[in-house]
């Protein structure tokens, strides 16, 4: 049986092989120290009954008006648990808080490169907004997608309205 529950600074210590992927962003400790003090409520372990980190999703609330969205940070599965459903399950898990919290949209980054997540994604509801031109900075720089699903609170559905042009890392607000 898997366990979801609140992602503790314990987690950093253990999470090394979820983060051994290469698609998944790893950061400093201060970074994810920083989320877990102002939004513990968006960073979720999931566990086996092991005790073994099976994934994680880490996110924000951020934005003013219409703009007020839920931000997906970090998700990642280990490779041994893949295929099971478990992102599916914390990406639900961070739409309700962004539901309760009023928020008009989701969205989230992702590699042009990363087919499986984008696939995904779409599986799970979330369209293109935009192309973000070189947002990963490394060799070579690499563009991302930067993609939305409405909340229910946004009924025009107008933050999922696709850009027609790519914006540059600068303009990402
Ligand atoms: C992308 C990732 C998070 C998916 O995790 P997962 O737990 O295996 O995904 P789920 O089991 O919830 O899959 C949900 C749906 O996504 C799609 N999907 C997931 N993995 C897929 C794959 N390897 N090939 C094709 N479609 C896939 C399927 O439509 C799947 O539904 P289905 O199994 O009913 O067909 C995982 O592969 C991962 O951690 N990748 C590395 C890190 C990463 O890319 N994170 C996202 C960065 S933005």
């Amino acid at each position: 049986m898997t366990t979801l529950r609140p992602f503790t600074c314990n987690d950093m210590f253990r999470f090394n092989k979820v983060n051994l992927d290469p698609l998944t962003e790893t950061y400093c400790l201060s970074f994810y120290m920083q989320y877990l003090a102002h939004w513990p409520e968006y960073f979720q372990v999931a566990e086996s009954p092991t005790g073994e980190i099976m994934g994680y999703i880490m996110g924000k609330a951020e934005g003013q008006g219409e703009s007020w969205h839920g931000h997906v940070t970090a998700l990642t599965v280990s490779p041994d648990y893949r295929r099971l459903g478990l992102a599916a399950t914390l990406m639900s898990f961070l739409e309700d808080v962004s539901e309760k919290k009023r928020c008009y949209f989701v969205d989230l980054f992702v590699r042009v490169s990363n087919k499986i997540a984008i696939e995904m994604y779409t599986k799970l509801g979330y369209i293109v907004y935009r192309t973000v031109l070189e947002y990963y900075v490394g060799d070579p720089d690499e563009d991302a997608y930067d993609m939305r699903k409405a909340c229910s609170r946004d009924v025009h559905k107008k933050s999922v309205i696709p850009l027609e042009h790519p914006v540059r890392p600068e303009e990402v607000d």
